[in-house]
């Protein structure tokens, strides 16, 4: 007996995975056994890049999760509504979700995978982090054992991508970002990737799977890229660095309360997630005791995402064949209790700071006395530089509680001399 798939959505990744399973030939054997046997998406009048039979294809989607023939519901619609509802009510109907929307499971995990568990079937999600690179299952199974201490990303392609040209060709970020939107590397409305909740959402879905608990979105501090300039990107790079949005998960001990965070960073040069450029992603994982494991890979496009949800289709044709009632332990998520989380004043990171002050004597001593009054270290402070009339001093600190940095830095705000802080990014 075929196992009977319905899918919700035939754009990018829709496409890519109908495209993958009816091309089934070398891949795994049990691919032959799944049917392609409805799809639903939003307009019937639209050229599609796969055929379909016109029994297929379908603008009823409450008809595909209601159909007592569909085991398996593949969301790939994307959006927050009406997906949520679509994946509730597959589920509620006894029916195992494979979804690509970490948007989706960043804010509706706890119900979603509450009503999985009453209804015993699972939720499997492969695709909703770094596109075709298998770390769900990695964090879920083979990493599980280990004690998690960090789970470093750069888990969003479309600002690799601005960063890495930023970079390369000295330019700034709306000239990239246009570029980039011209050629489709990002979307018309790019809120979601430059702001970083892209990748806030897919830090979440991580540091609930290294850390087995719940995170509330809301806890996780949040910042884009808009505000990188090619100027901090060339002070970087004359640091030894480079600029890159990370997305962090950071416990210090297991009692300890997590940090989960999206920066700007500065990375240095030798550091493995620097070198990854482009839309790739990379996730570097280390724990106790297995030390640094890197995942790296596309982090999204058609094919590399059709990878990652058929995989976990297939891992739901296997349970749906060995046919037992007993939950697997190990893909179903369990977790009850939120994270603690931090705040970030209690963060300990290093700082990379730019002043621009008056060309006077003495404002070196005033910068390096103001941050000393609130116990903040400096690793390296240097006069690079003058914009006009002004100076401009490049300041990175050691290790430091942010609190303690953000009170020094107010009060050198007061200072006379001091013209502006364009920037304040974290080092890493
Ligand atoms: P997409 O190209 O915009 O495709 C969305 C598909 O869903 C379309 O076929 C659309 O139908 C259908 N659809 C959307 N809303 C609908 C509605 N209300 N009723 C019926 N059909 C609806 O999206 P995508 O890029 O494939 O992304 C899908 C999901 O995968 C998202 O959650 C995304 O975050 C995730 N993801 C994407 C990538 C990637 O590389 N694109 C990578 C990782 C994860 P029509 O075709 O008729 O318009
Ligand atoms: N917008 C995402 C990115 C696509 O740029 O990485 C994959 O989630």
């Amino acid at each position: 007996m075929g196992v009977k798939l319905g899918i919700l959505g035939l754009g990018t990744v829709g496409t890519g995975t109908v495209q993958l399973l009816q091309d089934s030939a070398g891949r795994h054997p049990l691919l032959q056994e799944i049917e392609i046997y409805r799809v639903g998406v939003r307009s019937l009048d639209k050229p599609r890049a796969v055929e379909l039979s016109t029994e297929v294809l379908t603008t009823d989607l409450e008809s595909i999760v209601n159909d007592p023939a569909v085991d398996i519901v593949v969301e790939v619609m994307g959006g927050l509504e009406p997906a949520r509802s679509l994946i509730l009510k597959a589920l509620s109907n006894g029916k195992h979700v494979v979804t690509a929307n970490k948007a989706a499971i960043a804010r509706f995990g706890a119900e979603i995978f509450t009503t999985a568990n009453q209804a015993g079937v699972y939720v499997m999600l492969e695709a909703a982090v770094g596109g075709g690179i298998p770390v769900i299952q990695p964090l879920k199974q083979s990493l599980s054992v280990n004690r998690i201490h960090t789970v470093t990303g750069i888990v969003n392609g479309t600002t690799n991508y601005i960063l890495t040209r930023m970079q390369t060709e000295g330019s700034n970020f709306d000239d990239v970002l246009a570029d980039a939107q011209r050629l489709g590397y990002a979307e018309a409305d790019p809120t979601a990737d430059v702001d970083g909740l892209d990748a806030a959402d897919k830090i979440a879905i991580l540091a609930s799977l290294g850390f087995g608990g719940r995170i509330n979105l809301q806890d996780v501090y949040t910042e884009g890229i808009r505000q990188v300039s090619k100027t901090d990107i060339a002070y970087a790079e004359k640091l030894g660095f480079v600029i890159k949005l990370l997305a962090i998960a950071k416990r210090d001990t297991p009692s300890s309360p997590l940090s989960v965070r999206v920066h700007p960073t500065l990375v240095p040069q030798a550091h493995p997630l620097a070198s990854i450029n482009g839309v790739y992603n990379a996730i570097l994982v280390e724990g106790e005791p297995i030390g640094q494991v890197m995942f790296f890979g596309p982090g999204a496009g058609a094919g590399a995402t059709a990878s990652a949800v058929t995989s976990d289709i297939l891992n739901l044709v296997a349970v749906l064949k060995t046919n037992t009632a007993v939950a697997n332990p190990l893909l179903t998520c369990g977790h009850q209790e939120y994270c603690q989380i931090a705040p970030m004043a209690e963060l300990i990171t290093r700082f990379y700071a730019r002043f621009l002050t008056n060309d006077q004597p003495g404002v070196i001593g005033k910068l390096g006395t103001c941050f000393g009054n609130y116990g903040v270290s400096l690793e390296s402070i240097v006069q690079t530089g003058f914009q006009g009339e002004l100076a401009e001093i490049v300041v990175v600190t050691h290790d430091v509680r942010e609190g303690n940095f953000r009170q020094a830095l107010a009060e050198i705000r007061d200072l006379e001399a001091i013209e502006s802080i364009p920037s304040l990014l974290r080092v890493l």
